[in-house]
């Protein structure tokens, strides 16, 4: 199979999933990921052959991707800021939107005193925490998350990308481990409700982890109040927490905060306009 023939195959296959900008593009990362070809080859070359060694994987991951698995999935990988991340189904596919909060902590304390410890509830892969741990340096960053398979992701992750961070299991929803005190909390916690699901793409709903989405039970702000409680006790003055949102809840979340009078609440838009990033700042 030469390279034109399989991105025609690729073209052929998937057209009435996803533009055509799209498939070239995934082909061009499969190109690069399973035959170490840059994407310029397609162009240059047309005609080379593909190694046969490789043909059985892109024929794999063109059948995955008829079945909307994302490529990140596909791939093992995913970038955030400057990590390349290891990402299987236990962890979530990290998100631009998150890329922005971490920017917004990143902003917060640049030129300024930098936070001694910060904590990253609900870690996934690792991308907040190495992020901020390798932008905001000699902070001591703290990532926990209540599974250890997850865990074992963010590890690896550190190794990769030779950042230090501590990593530990633990639920927020019933915190046993006494006292930590963080300068700063950063958070991206489940944030769906279940009845959300109807609206959501197979991409998202059949291959990312439900435990990573899904807020079970009736109150979608659930891990919001945990960690406003748990800031309450473990945040130290003037410390600051930050929330990626779910937009349809904000509003009740800020509500909630400025019935407390404790914090001075900021927030942000997201990339696509919405209300997605929140700021507590404990007074
Ligand atoms: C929305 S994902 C965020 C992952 C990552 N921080 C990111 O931004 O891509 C939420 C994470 O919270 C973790 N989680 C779910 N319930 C938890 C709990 N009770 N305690 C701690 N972590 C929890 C999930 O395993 C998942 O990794």
């Amino acid at each position: 199979m030469t390279l034109l023939e399989g991105r025609t195959l690729f073209r052929v296959h998937l057209k009435h999933l996803y533009d055509q900008n799209e498939i070239d593009f995934y082909f061009k990362i499969l190109l690069s990921h399973f035959f170490d070809l840059d994407a310029t080859q397609l162009a240059l070359t047309p005609s080379q052959e593909l190694d046969v060694d490789h043909i059985e994987d892109l024929k794999r991951a063109l059948y995955d991707l008829s079945e909307e698995k994302p490529i990140q999935y596909i791939t093992g990988l995913a970038y955030f800021r400057s990590l390349e991340l290891e990402v299987t189904p236990d962890v979530l596919i990290p998100r631009p939107e998150t890329e922005e909060l971490v920017e917004w902590v990143v902003e917060t304390y640049s030129g300024k005193q930098i936070p001694k410890t910060i904590l990253d509830i609900g870690t996934g892969s690792g991308c907040i925490a190495l992020s901020l741990a390798q932008e905001l340096p000699h902070c001591k960053v703290i990532g926990i998350d209540v599974r250890s398979e997850v865990l074992k992701i963010a590890k690896k992750n550190g190794e990769r990308n030779k950042v230090a961070v501590e990593w530990s299991q633990q639920n927020i929803l019933e915190w046993k481990n006494g006292s930590i005190p963080a300068d700063v909390i950063v958070s991206n916690p489940p944030y769906i409700m279940p009845k959300e699901k109807n609206a959501m793409k197979k991409n998202v709903l059949n291959y990312e982890p439900h435990l990573a989405l899904f807020v079970e039970g009736e109150d979608p702000l659930l891990f919001y109040n945990k960690i406003i409680a748990f800031a309450n006790q473990h945040l130290t003055p003037y410390g600051r927490l930050f929330f990626e949102v779910n937009p349809v809840y904000i509003d009740a979340l800020k509500q909630g905060i400025d019935n407390i009078k404790t914090y001075t609440y900021s927030e942000r838009l997201d990339i696509f306009g919405k209300r997605r990033m929140v700021c507590l700042q404990k007074g």
